[in-house]
């Protein structure tokens, strides 16, 4: 009998399913495996208003396979802009957090925070309603190597705005440093971190050895072996402070496999397998299900899934290639390598 795990059905804290023709594959790959995600707001234009992010459920919502349990969680996008109102309008519409994206600083960042002081009003009333900001954690000074962009934002950026608003409650999304996972673990509390499948089981070789892998590259980038060690450690703590979020990206193949390729690795096909091989290496399947069903939905208020899942270890081979919009193909992180667990289902 090949090992099986059984799981509280997961939530995704961190996924991006971009509008319109897309939903139509990005939204059945997550509904498959999750059933609930917290959607990023990077569309163009941004998800900058309840009024926006409630349309863009219903559209997400009409994606949904019939048979699915699957509830989106929807985000805003912080701008310089985004006044208290607006975070008393969002709150009172069930919207679970706002999106810091330094300017410039990923894929559809053009519109985000250039002064992040221009926003204490609505950080200060985000504290007061208990909503998290859920950061992405990276300057953007070109002098600041790609390497080490990660760090410093906690150390000129995170730490300053944690002393200005201590009772806001931060997400640091998909961490990628040993810098990160450590200040995390040891910061006082209000702080949590999502951790990609992805920067879990890959270190910056896997995207730069034997040619350029551009299906590896994703902001925050991959990093050294060291802190791919560092943030598994994390991961399988059994620490509350770190949970999933995949930060699954779709970029069609010709948008990535290009002179000036996009940000973003698609895993929402096969999340949960990857999550369960980078367990398995750390010895700690066990750990699995606090950080994928249970960490997140406590950080966020929610309560646990219903539901429960079930991985096989049993191998399978991912498709070389995915169905995107119109004759556009997406290729999954993975593209026809032979994956060592599979997804069995809700059961
Ligand atoms: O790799 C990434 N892709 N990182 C991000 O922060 C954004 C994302 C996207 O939207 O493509
Ligand atoms: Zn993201």
């Amino acid at each position: 009998m090949p090992q099986t795990i059984e799981l509280i059905m997961p939530d995704d804290f961190h996924v991006h399913l971009r509008d319109g023709a897309a939903l139509q594959f990005t939204v059945p790959d997550v509904a498959r495996q999750f059933g609930r995600a917290l959607i990023m707001p990077n569309l163009k234009p941004p998800v900058t208003s309840a009024a926006l992010a409630l349309s863009y459920a219903e559209r997400i919502g009409a994606a949904i396979p019939p048979e699915s349990i699957f509830t989106p969680l929807m985000t805003l996008y912080l701008t310089n802009k985004t006044s208290m109102g607006d975070v008393r309008n969002a709150f009172d519409a069930g919207i679970k957090g706002f999106k810091l994206y330094p300017a410039g600083a990923t894929t559809n960042s053009d519109d985000g925070v250039t002064r992040l002081d221009l926003c204490d009003p609505a950080l200060s009333m985000m504290a007061e309603l208990g909503m998290p900001l859920l950061v992405h954690g990276e300057v953007t000074d070109a002098a600041v190597d790609i390497f080490d962009r990660e760090a410093v934002f906690i150390q000129t950026v995170l730490i300053p705005l944690r002393a200005r608003h201590p009772a806001l409650k931060i997400v640091l999304e998909h961490i990628t440093t040993k810098a990160a996972a450590d200040y995390v673990q040891s910061a006082p509390e209000g702080i949590v971190a999502t951790i990609t499948a992805h920067h879990l089981l890959y270190n910056r070789s896997a995207m730069l050895v034997g040619g350029i892998r551009p299906h590896y590259y994703c902001l925050p980038i991959l990093k050294r072996e060291s802190h791919r060690a560092a943030l598994l450690q994390a991961a399988t703590s059994g620490s509350p402070r770190f949970f999933l979020g995949t930060d699954s990206a779709p970029h069609a193949q010709d948008a990535k496999e290009a002179a000036c390729g996009c940000a973003g690795c698609y895993t929402a096909s096969h999340a949960l397998e990857l999550y369960a091989t980078a367990f398995e290496q750390a010895g700690a399947l066990d750990k699995l299900e606090g950080f994928a069903s249970v960490f997140g939905a406590q950080f966020y208020g929610l309560p646990l899934n219903t539901q429960k899942i079930r991985l096989v270890k049993e191998s399978w081979q991912m498709p070389a290639e995915l169905a995107f919009v119109g004759t556009q193909k997406l290729i999954p992180l993975n593209a026809g390598e032979t994956i060592a667990w599979r997804f069995d289902g809700v059961i």
